[in-house]
């Protein structure tokens, strides 16, 4: 386990975050280590797309179809990670699928997002 791992505590509606992780070789009982899911088979898109943009980042779920943002099928959060900081949007049904965050610019930049059906993604 490492630094943002996302876990989900098993036989419970909880994700965890890990936020400090001090031994990679931990094994945590009663939960379940998500896998970053990278390539879409379905018809809904799920990798995060980024866009740079002048004064930060815009992140959407499906570059050219957006992900559904219905009452039972929708994404529940995005994430940017730039170099050692990471932001975050929750988001609720009806909502665009996407964020922008209106940061400084890095070196290094990951996105993430977490749909309720389909699970955790990144690009
Ligand atoms: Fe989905």
């Amino acid at each position: 386990m490492k630094k943002f791992d996302i876990l989900k505590v098993k036989d419970y509606p909880v994700i965890l975050e890990a936020l400090i992780v001090d031994d990679e070789n931990v094994v945590l009982e009663g939960v379940e280590h998500l896998q970053e899911k990278r390539e879409d088979a379905t018809v809904e898109k799920h990798v995060p797309f980024i866009e740079e943009k002048e004064d930060g980042y815009l992140v959407k779920v499906g570059k050219e179809v957006a992900h559904p943002m219905l009452e039972n099928h929708y994404i529940q959060m995005i994430e940017i990670c730039i170099d050692d900081f990471l932001y975050r949007k929750y988001l609720k049904p009806g909502e665009a699928p996407e964020a922008y965050f209106r940061v400084p610019k890095g070196g290094s930049i990951c996105a993430r997002e977490y749909c309720n059906i389909h699970g955790l993604w990144s690009n």
